[in-house]
């Protein structure tokens, strides 16, 4: 593909058909941006605490040694491989720079501490999400992806955040890895009317990116107050990152799973969790499909005892 004239609706056409396959669909600013234009201070000659920010703030290409077992994001993310050399590629949306990447605001972790704590019901606090302006997602995402599900039942089951087809819907695991999940709870006897199902992260990251640890400190104070709101008797981790952040460890989840842990809400009640593998990452591994199994029969089981 030759570079696309901006006043030749072919070529225009065939840009946006580039950038649909290759996953690239959010227009996040009105003006282009030619990051291959931009010169990048080389990682020596940034301030350490820069480079932290920036580092955090810049999820969209990972190390290639890491392992993608932690989350079950990249299942759902479109294929990179584009077979254009770099001269080739237009100028398709990628990490930001350091002029572009946003600096913790410590001031919308409170707000969303506040608004959340304030919440009594689960109706106020869906409100009170779809009102808060302060996490960066809600403004490429289509939707507020709050829950499914069944709010009085006794379990609960937390993933990361919505991909494309949950913010098309406007609801939690619809697309493939949903339809796993809900073979998964079939299997012990459950499905969405006895079962709530939730994300850490309301709104889709665009491209299915990791979300940013700014932005799951952001949303934290909401889910917490969901699972407080919800009080399930059990609660499911689904994957990696819902693991860590609602157990509060560091622990990868092939280490974590199988093992029961406590989820505690901010008013102190203990909630039996049970961390396990993502379904996006079963549909990628699907060895591993018995290790969930087991996790879910432990579940069947935790739910029996409690009554
Ligand atoms: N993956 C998640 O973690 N949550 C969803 O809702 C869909 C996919």
């Amino acid at each position: 593909m030759t570079a696309a004239s901006p006043n030749n609706p072919i070529d225009i056409a065939e840009l946006l058909a580039f950038y649909a396959s290759a996953g690239v669909d959010e227009a996040l600013e009105d003006t282009p941006v030619n990051r291959f234009a931009e010169a990048k201070p080389k990682q020596a000659e940034r301030a350490p605490a820069q480079a932290a920010i920036a580092r955090e703030s810049m999820p969209l290409e990972r190390p290639a040694s890491e392992p993608g077992f932690e989350t079950g994001r990249a299942a759902e993310r479109p294929a990179a491989s584009t077979g254009l050399d770099a001269s080739q590629v237009p100028d398709a949306p990628r990490r930001p720079t350091l002029t572009t990447a946003t600096v913790p605001d410590e001031g919308q972790i409170k707000l969303a501490r506040q608004l959340a704590a304030s919440a009594s019901t689960l109706d106020e606090l869906r409100q009170q999400m779809a009102a808060f302006d302060g996490c960066n997602l809600k403004f490429t995402a289509k939707n507020l992806v709050f829950a499914d599900g069944n709010p009085n039942a006794d379990l609960m089951l937390v993933g990361e955040a919505p991909g494309r087809d949950e913010d098309l819907e406007g609801l939690p695991f619809v697309g493939r890895s949903g339809r796993l999940l809900d073979s998964m709870l079939a299997a012990i006897g459950l499905d969405r009317t006895s079962a709530y199902i939730a994300n850490v992260i309301p709104w889709r990251p665009p491209g299915n990116r990791t979300p940013t640890l700014h932005e799951t400190e952001i949303c934290r104070p909401f889910i917490e107050r969901q699972i407080e709101l919800v009080n399930p008797k059990v609660l499911v981790n689904l994957g990696g990152p819902s693991a860590k952040t609602l157990l509060n460890t560091t622990e990868g989840i092939l280490r974590l799973r199988g093992n029961w842990r406590v989820h505690t809400t901010q008013s102190g009640i203990a909630i039996p969790a049970m961390p396990t593998l993502h379904p996006a990452y079963l549909l990628r591994t699907p060895a591993h499909k018995k290790l969930a199994w087991r996790d879910f029969l432990e579940v069947k089981a935790k739910l029996r005892a409690l009554g």
